[in-house]
């Protein structure tokens, strides 16, 4: 696990966006893992950027989203989907039939988790997967317990992340309470990970990838037995 340590969020930013923008131009058909939060925003406003200046282009890349609420509706403007399509796939030549999610709208859940670890697995493999961090070490919504799931599931949201997440909510209720997710193994998979992490809020999660042991209490650290993981994170989010 390799750590950049940036100045602020807009240097985290760039450093993450020149990862991805220097893959894109070598591999015209690179398969993406997305995550949404606030986290990655920057990120992608640089890819637009580098787009706008036609030094990218989406035009052949595929897309797999980390999760999405469940159950809700794609035009909901907190959906993942949604979230997505007005913070990097409006903005890009990206062929939307080349982009997934899981699907928030599924009758039947776990289904489409399946359905979603095939469609995965089908894939040549996703050459660099995006994460945020959430601040009790989640990644996706694979929450801190003493077990954690390999494949994509349906998963119970915790009262930490509820409350984190309800900031973007009108109130704490409306706050979906489940979610779709991949697995730990779904995101080992990934050939190349770039975690993103900033703010102090961050940083109890940052130090235990940092110094900590192995533990399924805080997911992020599960990422130390893959063999290219950068994290990419501010001053404030590792201790500095
Ligand atoms: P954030 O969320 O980017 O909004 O802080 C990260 C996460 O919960 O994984």
């Amino acid at each position: 696990m390799k750590f950049i340590v940036c100045e602020n969020y807009d240097e985290m930013s760039k450093e993450a966006a020149k990862i991805v923008a220097d893959l894109l131009k070598v591999k015209k058909d690179a398969i993406l893992g997305l995550a949404t939060g606030s986290t990655p925003i920057g990120l992608y406003k640089e890819l637009i950027s580098e787009y706008n200046a036609g030094n990218i282009s989406f035009k052949d890349v595929k897309t797999f989203n980390l999760d999405e609420y469940y159950p809700i509706n794609k035009d909901n403007d907190q959906s993942y989907y949604y979230f997505m399509n007005d913070n990097l796939f409006s903005h890009v030549d990206i062929d939307l039939n080349n982009t997934d999610i899981p699907n928030g709208e599924a009758a039947d859940a776990e289904k489409e988790c399946e359905d979603y670890e095939k469609r995965i697995a089908a894939s040549a493999g996703v050459d660099i997967q995006i994460l945020g961090i959430g601040q009790n070490g989640h990644i996706g919504f694979n929450e801190p317990d003493s077990e954690l799931y390999m494949a994509t599931h349906l998963t119970g949201l915790t009262e930490n992340t509820i409350e984190a997440n309800s900031r973007f909510f009108e109130s704490i209720d409306l706050v979906p309470k489940s979610a779709l997710t991949m697995g730990i193994g779904s995101i080992m998979k990934a050939k190349k990970i770039i975690l993103l992490a900033s703010g102090a809020n961050k940083n109890e999660a940052i130090e235990a990838l940092k110094n900590g042991m192995l533990t399924t209490n805080v997911p992020a650290t599960m990422l130390k037995l893959h063999d290219d993981v950068v994290v990419i994170c501010d001053k404030a989010a590792y201790g500095e």
